[in-house]
């Protein structure tokens, strides 16, 4: 699987370049997959998800949550602690493990997790919430541990992948992806990104 040019990454930060190209629903590229899913409105993780063998995600910040929601075209009665409470309640449910880097703040609403570790994501303080197990190997930065997931398994699933980081990493390591974001522009992105449209 090919891939071009720079990435974007999906942040919710002033500065950050938001793709504006196709949207895309649904992808499948050489074994790897890509669709838009809202967290809130499912139970259960997709059952594409079922064939990874870890999960990993990188949570926005509270500050960020009504951005993305914005990108989406909701607004109102939604919010940031009933997302993270949502995530919590699908990873308990899920037989894989998982990891999330996110903002200290965010760990309240993180209850089934079973541990965390400092990290940090583009420079900025972060932790890493680790489910199902912990992953005491696992250590240093959001693009650290992503890159160490990459060379351990064969298949990374991401579930807010934004502009798809996860995927690029999986890719340069030979490895498989599962992705999915609520927002048909960031499954558009990549698609485009790997070479399958635009
Ligand atoms: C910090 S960004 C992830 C960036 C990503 N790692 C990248 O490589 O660009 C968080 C992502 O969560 C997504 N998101 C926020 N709320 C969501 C929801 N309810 N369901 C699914 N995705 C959601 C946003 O669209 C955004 O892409």
């Amino acid at each position: 699987m090919k891939r071009t040019g720079k990435a974007l990454y999906h942040t919710a930060l002033s500065g950050g370049v938001t793709y504006k190209g196709h949207q895309q629903h649904y992808f499948q590229k050489d074994g790897s997959t890509a669709f838009v899913c809202d967290l809130l409105s499912i139970d259960t993780l997709p059952l594409e998800f079922s064939r990874c063998d870890i999960l990993y995600s990188e949570l926005p910040f509270e500050a960020g949550f009504k951005i993305f929601e914005s990108r989406v075209g909701h607004s109102g009665d939604r919010s940031y602690k009933n997302l993270c409470i949502k995530i919590d309640v699908l990873l308990a449910k899920s037989a894989t493990p998982a990891i999330l880097i996110c903002g200290k703040k965010t760990l309240k609403f993180l209850s089934s997790r079973v541990t965390e570790r400092p990290s940090s994501i583009n420079g900025g303080k972060a932790m890493l919430a680790f489910y199902g197990e912990p992953f005491e190997w696992l250590n240093g930065s959001a693009e650290s541990v992503v890159e160490q997931l990459a060379i351990r398994y064969n298949c990374l699933g991401d579930f807010m992948c934004g502009y798809g980081r996860t995927a690029r990493v999986a890719i340069d390591h030979g490895k498989r992806f599962v992705l999915s974001d609520y927002n048909p522009y960031c499954i558009g992105y990549i698609e485009k990104e790997l070479g399958g449209a635009g």
